[in-house]
């Protein structure tokens, strides 16, 4: 029997008392859970790599402009669906000062969170054409948007980026567009989990396409300009936060409040929809609903239904943000930056210790070191490695459930706390003394 800091029955029975028959198949939700009751058992506290909660205080300026607009008694009243007109004016400046692009701000609408961002997205996309019916993902991704698709019981289909990368993405994106029945292609950038970042040549090789068939491309910026490799913190000033908008006017732009601005907790993001796609009329709409174009029937139809609006009070929070990182008086990225810190410390005891890091590179410049990083171990499975490192103590979710066909675990360096390396170091010491690499 090895010996391990938690005694494996204990954790075997943890999560037997999960139900769980796959544990590389389990929820980010239930590795939480599950962690939590081994800890709680054991009293040994474990390492909590596996939620991707922002984990440091939220952005002062939002959570003061909030307070404000709270005491003037905005809560009283409903929103505007199509969002508060000084976050869709700031929301336009932003795209211009950190992507470089044009979007009016008629066209940036204020959603709770990029989830919904996203829901509303699907659901707009796959109701444009009746023969497009099916929304293609660029994985790994977020296994939530996924479960969107499911529980509207529309189509996806998916295939793991991690052999086609580069010129390799133009004939594999053409397979599947070649058939007609994809509406929209969704990938986040840079990528949760892997924290890949597509580069130009692959995102003009994405605009492209969707330009020769017509299709929509959903890029997810939830981590906005959080490739720290380049430093794309200066307003009006390359380099900018790469994206497909370059290359096609059939996008939706999704930015998040959650993870640059810490502000995961009031539920805020813009969606910014590119002018043409905004005003542009389909059939499948104009059937459904009588009349209307993409943005119009997102706003008027889609999120009223959904939320009737934004809440009110994080909008104003959110437009205090975006003008403060606009005028040049809020780094947001520095606040962050930690995150870059934490993953370069923890991959390196991960590597010391006969791990390998399974998504390392873009188009061969080493991944960045940000908010999640992907490890393997030679010779053991998603599951198994999975199971594994919680009797020692750490926990992270399983590539399976992102997508991936590779073999390894998501860590997310959100939580990880000053006295959690030295942990950590010693357990893998450990874990690697009793798991010889043949
Ligand atoms: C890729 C990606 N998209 C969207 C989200 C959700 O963002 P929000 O909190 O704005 O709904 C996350 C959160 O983890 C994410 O990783």
């Amino acid at each position: 029997m090895k010996n391990t800091p938690i005694d494996r029955k204990l954790i075997d029975e943890a999560i037997n008392s999960f139900q769980i028959n796959d544990l590389a198949k389990a929820t980010i939700r239930e590795v939480k859970a599950i962690a939590a009751h081994a800890e709680q058992l054991s009293g040994v506290e474990f390492i909590k790599m596996e939620m991707g909660v922002p984990g440091l205080p939220p952005s002062e300026i939002g959570v003061q402009a909030e307070i404000e607009a709270l005491n003037n008694g905005i809560a009283s009243l409903y929103p505007e669906i199509s969002g508060l007109p000084e976050l869709k004016k700031e929301a336009s400046n932003f795209v211009k000062a950190f992507i470089n692009i044009d979007i009016s701000p008629e066209s940036c609408i204020p959603v709770t969170g990029s989830m919904q961002g996203s829901y509303a997205s699907f659901m707009v996309c796959t109701q444009c054409d009746d023969k497009k019916d099916t929304i293609l993902f660029i994985d790994p991704g977020f296994p939530v948007q996924k479960q969107q698709l499911i529980v509207m019981g529309e189509k996806y289909e998916t295939f793991d980026v991690y052999n086609y990368r580069g010129k390799k993405l133009h004939d594999k994106l053409e397979s599947f567009l070649k058939k007609g029945n994809i509406s929209a292609i969704v990938y986040s950038n840079p990528n949760n989990p892997s924290w890949i970042c597509l580069k130009d040549e692959e995102l003009k090789i994405i605009g492209d396409l969707a330009n020769q068939y017509d299709v929509i491309i959903l890029e997810d910026l939830a981590y906005f300009a959080m490739d720290f490799r380049s430093d794309m913190s200066t307003p009006y000033q390359p380099p900018y936060q790469p994206s497909v908008a370059n290359y096609t006017d059939n996008y939706v732009l999704m930015i998040s409040g959650s993870k640059a601005f810490s502000y995961a907790g009031q539920r805020i993001g813009v969606t910014c929809i590119s002018d043409k796609l905004y005003h542009r009329a389909y059939p499948g709409l104009t059937k459904r609903y009588g009349g209307g174009t993409f943005g119009s029937i997102f706003v008027q139809r889609i999120l009223y239904a959904l939320t009737s609006g934004t809440s009110h009070s994080a909008q104003y929070a959110m437009a205090a943000m975006l003008k403060a990182a606009c005028a040049g008086k809020y780094n947001f990225l520095n606040d962050v930056k930690v995150y870059g810190e934490r993953a370069r410390k923890l991959k390196d005891i991960f590597l010391k210790n006969g791990f390998y890091l399974v998504y390392d590179n873009d188009l061969g410049d080493p991944v960045a070191d940000g908010f999640y990083f992907t490890i393997g171990y030679p010779g053991m499975t998603s599951g198994e490695l999975m199971k594994e490192l919680m009797y020692y103590g750490v926990s992270a979710i399983s590539l399976v459930t992102t997508g991936s066909n590779q073999k390894g675990l998501r860590a997310c360096t959100s939580f990880i706390k000053d006295h959690q390396y030295a942990q950590l170091e010693e357990r893998m010491k450990l874990f690697y003394k009793n798991n010889p690499i043949k």
